[in-house]
């Protein structure tokens, strides 16, 4: 484990703040702690002196199970935030809320909003870490760095590698920190859907723009394939579902075809039938299981690296 080194940031609001280095000091550290998940006795005492409260404005299944678990096994003491059954309802603002939740001696905050900057907002009013647990159609840039883990994990270094990200790119927090993970890492990204999903001047971030799947899927090594937000979109920018999936859904026999060895992955929920057909997703090219695994280790360590900078921090004004 790379304990010796230090990240550069005291939250983690989104990947464009991260160097190169800092994310392979993370990935590198969640290597680390993905052996410790391995062992009988999967908790370490790492952040028995931390409190973290995950502030959940917007839905979740996998995101909040990881980073619950990834506090536990580090042994940090937890409280769950649900907006739902809080006193958002009775018109408490956002900083009231956390501010209230701090002056419970509380030392990070994990955060889930569906407005854009939120935890960007936030971190301008208050002194305890934040963690991005995805921002509108902003950022989700754990997502991106258990990506890049799983990726290296299946192809090697990333360096020159050909990464296709397909589907609705202009609604998807997870395209953008994908994007601006992989081209600090060095891969080649291409970004592939309908015209209407896919934002326009996306090549200033470093990236090619395809419309046509069956020629990405021939050009790249690896293929992170994305959900249609429909919840996040205003007008249709599509005819159907069924012409999508017609369009650009991936199925099987599209992937066998292809004779070379490729990766899937999806950052889920997925909408089977749609994006991935079901054959697809629960093939032998798939690594979509492993990206959920990887996000718990890869969690663990951005929670570490973040507990041990501020703390030395601290230290260094005490
Ligand atoms: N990948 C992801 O963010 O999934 P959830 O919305 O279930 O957390």
């Amino acid at each position: 484990m790379n304990k010796g080194n230090v990240i550069s940031v005291d939250n983690l609001l989104g990947i464009k703040d991260l160097t190169a280095a800092d994310i392979n000091l993370i990935l590198d550290t969640a290597v680390g702690f993905k052996d410790i998940l391995q062992r009988p006795i999967k908790k370490v005492p790492t952040l028995r002196d931390t409190t973290i409260v995950n502030l959940f404005y917007e839905n979740s299944t996998r995101t909040k199970i990881s980073f619950e678990l990834a506090e536990k096994r580090l042994g940090a003491d937890i409280v769950n935030f649900a907006a739902s059954s809080s006193s958002l309802k009775k018109g408490e603002t956002l900083i009231d809320t956390v501010q209230n939740i701090l002056s419970m001696k509380v030392d990070m905050v994990v955060m889930r909003h569906s407005a854009s900057g939120a935890p960007h907002f936030l971190s301008n009013h208050i002194d305890a870490a934040i963690v991005n647990a995805g921002d509108g159609t902003n950022e989700h840039p754990t997502q991106a760095l258990l990506d890049s883990f799983s990726m290296r994990e299946a192809q090697g270094n990333l360096k020159g590698k050909k990464v296709a990200i397909i589907g609705d790119i202009s609604h998807s927090r997870v395209a953008l920190s994908n994007i601006f993970c992989l081209k600090k890492l060095g891969a080649k990204v291409v970004v592939c859907g309908p015209p209407t999903l896919i934002p326009k001047h996306i090549q200033s971030l470093g990236v090619d723009v395809s419309y046509n799947v069956q020629e990405t899927l021939e050009w790249c090594d690896i293929a992170n394939v994305l959900r249609i937000q429909l919840e996040r979109q205003d007008m249709p920018l599509f005819s159907s579902l069924r012409e999508y999936a017609l369009q650009f859904g991936i199925d099987k026999k599209m992937l066998d075809g292809l004779k070379k060895e490729i990766t899937l992955m999806h950052p889920g929920p997925i909408n089977r039938g749609v994006e991935l057909s079901s054959d697809a997703a629960d093939s032998a090219h798939s690594i979509i299981l492993d990206q959920v695994q990887n996000g718990v280790a890869v969690r663990m360590a951005v929670l570490f690296l973040l507990a041990q900078k501020n703390k030395s921090l601290a230290d260094s004004l005490a």
